[in-house]
C-alpha cells in the first residue's frame, strides 16, 4: 500500500473506539491516512487522536471555509485511491444508500470514482432489520464493498452479528481494493460471466444454470493480482468483487454488445460467461396465451461472443471456458482450435457437477501445455487459472519483445 490514499470515514458507533488502530494499520502498510469524521463520531472518539495517529488534520465538516480552501471536497473524492467509512452506522448506510450529500463523508462517497467499502457496526437487531437489508442490497449492487460485519458479543451486551471487523481484517481487505501490483498490474482484464436469458415475451424467457460464481472468482483474482478489471455479467445475485467495475446484461445480443464497447484496450479476454447458444426466433410482443395443447418454440443460433472477440482485429490475449458432460479433454481441445483461443478452462458437468456448487476442478489446456487444477473452492481455482494466465501472457509479450529487436 506504498504511497496509497486511503479516506477513512468514521461515523457514530462505539466501534469508532478501534478506527484509530485502523489508522495505525493501514500507515504501517505505507498508506496515507486521512480521517473524516462525523458528527456523531466525535461523541465517541476526539479529533485530536485521529490527527495523532494519522499525521494529517481530521476534516469533519462540509462547511469548514479554511479546510475547504486548502483542499475542497471534490479534490479530497478525487485525492482518494479507496474509501472506507469504518465503522459505518446504520444511519450512514442508509444515507449512502438513498445517494444523500448532506456531510462531508455523504458528499465524498457521491463524488469520488475511487473503489468504496464500508464496515458496518450495529446492534444485531438493527442489522437484521428488513430496512438495513435493503439498504445493503441497494448500495452493494452499486459495486460498494461491504466488509462484514462479524459475529459475537456486542457493547450493548447481546451476542450476534453487527461487530466491525477487526482493524488487521479492515486493513487487508482495503489493501484487495487497490489497483496494485501484481502478475497482471497495469493489464486490463475484461470478463463474461453468469447466465444469459433470451426472452420468449415479455414476462418469459429462455436460461441455463449457471450461478455466475466461478466468472465472479476469476474477476476477483485477476483484480488481486493487480488488472483494472470490467465484468460482464448476465443474471445473477453475487456480490461485486472489490474494486471491479460490473455492467449488468440480460440477453446474449447485451452481452456482446457490452464486450465490443469494452474490448478496446483490453489486454485479456476470458469468457466464463454460460451465453445461451439459442435464442427464440421471434419475441411476441404481448404474453403468449395457452390456447393450444402443445407449443413449438423455434430458436435461433446467437453470435458466439467468444469466438467473435477471438477473431477481432483489436484481438487481446483469449481465454475460454468449456462445460463438458463427456471426453472433456478432447472436446476442450476441440473447442480451444475451433475457436482460436490461446487457454481454454474445461470442467465437467452434469448433476449437482460445477453448476452453483462452491468447488470444482479446472483442466487448463494451452497450445503447448497441459494443467491441472485440483479441487478446491472457486477463488483458489480462479487464482490459478489467472497465474497460468499472467505466465503465458508474460511469456508471450516477452516473445513480441525479443521479436521486435531482432527486427
Ligand atoms: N460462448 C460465447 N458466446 C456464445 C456461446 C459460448 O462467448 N454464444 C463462450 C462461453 O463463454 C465459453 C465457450 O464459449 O467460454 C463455450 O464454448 P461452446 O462451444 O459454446 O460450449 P458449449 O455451449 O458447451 O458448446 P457445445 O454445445 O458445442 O459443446
Amino acid at each position: 500500500m506504498q504511497g496509497k490514499r486511503i479516506l477513512l470515514g468514521v461515523t457514530g458507533g462505539i466501534a469508532a473506539y478501534k478506527s484509530p488502530d485502523l489508522v495505525r494499520r493501514l500507515r504501517e502498510r505505507g498508506a496515507e491516512v486521512q480521517v473524516v469524521m462525523s458528527a456523531g463520531a466525535r461523541e465517541f472518539v476526539t479529533a485530536t487522536t485521529f490527527q495523532a495517529v494519522s499525521g494529517r488534520t481530521v476534516r469533519a465538516d462540509l462547511w469548514d471555509a479554511a479546510a475547504e480552501a486548502a483542499m475542497g471536497h471534490i479534490e479530497l473524492a478525487r485525492w482518494a485511491d479507496a474509501v472506507l467509512i469504518a465503522p459505518a452506522s446504520a444511519n450512514f448506510i442508509a444515507r449512502l444508500a438513498s445517494g444523500q450529500a448532506d456531510d462531508l463523508i455523504a458528499t465524498l462517497c457521491l463524488a469520488t470514482q475511487a473503489p468504496v467499502a464500508v464496515a458496518p457496526a450495529m446492534n444485531h437487531v438493527m442489522w437484521a432489520n428488513a430496512a438495513t437489508r435493503a439498504n445493503i442490497a441497494t448500495i452493494s449492487a452499486r459495486g460498494v464493498q461491504v466488509f462484514g460485519p462479524g459475529e459475537g458479543d456486542q457493547a450493548c451486551g447481546e451476542t450476534g452479528t453487527g461487530r466491525m471487523l477487526e482493524p488487521l481484517d479492515l486493513a487487508d481487505r482495503v489493501a484487495a481494493l487497490l489497483p496494485g501490483v501484481g502478475a497482471l498490474a497495469g493489464k486490463r482484464v475484461l470478463i463474461t460471466a453468469g447466465p444469459t436469458r433470451e426472452p420468449i415475451d415479455p414476462v418469459r424467457f429462455v436460461s441455463n444454470r449457471s450461478s455466475g460464481k466461478m466468472g465472479f472468482a476469476v474477476a476477483q483474482a485477476a483484480r488481486e493480482a493487480g488488472a483494472t478489471v470490467v465484468l460482464v455479467a448476465g443474471p445473477v445475485s453475487v456480490p461485486t468483487p472489490a474494486g471491479v467495475a460490473r455492467i449488468d446484461v440480460e440477453s446474449a445480443a447485451d452481452m456482446l454488445a457490452a464486450v465490443l464497447r469494452e474490448l478496446p484496450g483490453t489486454d485479456v479476454f476470458i469468457s466464463t460467461a454460460a451465453v445461451a447458444d439459442y435464442r427464440p426466433a421471434r419475441c411476441a410482443q404481448q404474453k403468449i396465451k395457452k390456447t393450444t395443447e402443445t407449443m413449438d418454440l423455434s430458436l435461433e443460433r446467437t453470435t458466439d461472443v467468444l469466438a467473435t472477440v477471438a477473431a477481432h482485429v483489436e484481438r487481446p490475449f483469449v481465454v475460454g471456458f468449456a462445460a463438458e458432460t463427456e471426453s472433456v479433454e478432447n472436446n476442450a481441445r476441440a473447442k480451444l482450435m475451433k475457436k482460436n483461443l490461446d487457454m481454454i478452462a474445461a470442467n465437467e458437468v452434469g448433476h449437482a457437477k460445477a453448476f452453483d456448487c462452491e468447488d470444482n476442478e479446472l483442466l487448463v489446456l494451452s497450445r503447448g501445455a497441459r494443467h491441472e487444477l485440483a479441487r478446491a473452492g472457486k477463488l483458489t481455482l480462479a487464482r490459478g487459472l489467472i497465474e497460468l494466465i499472467a505466465h503465458d501472457l508474460a511469456a508471450r509479450n516477452g516473445a513480441r519483445t525479443r521479436g521486435t529487436a531482432l527486427a
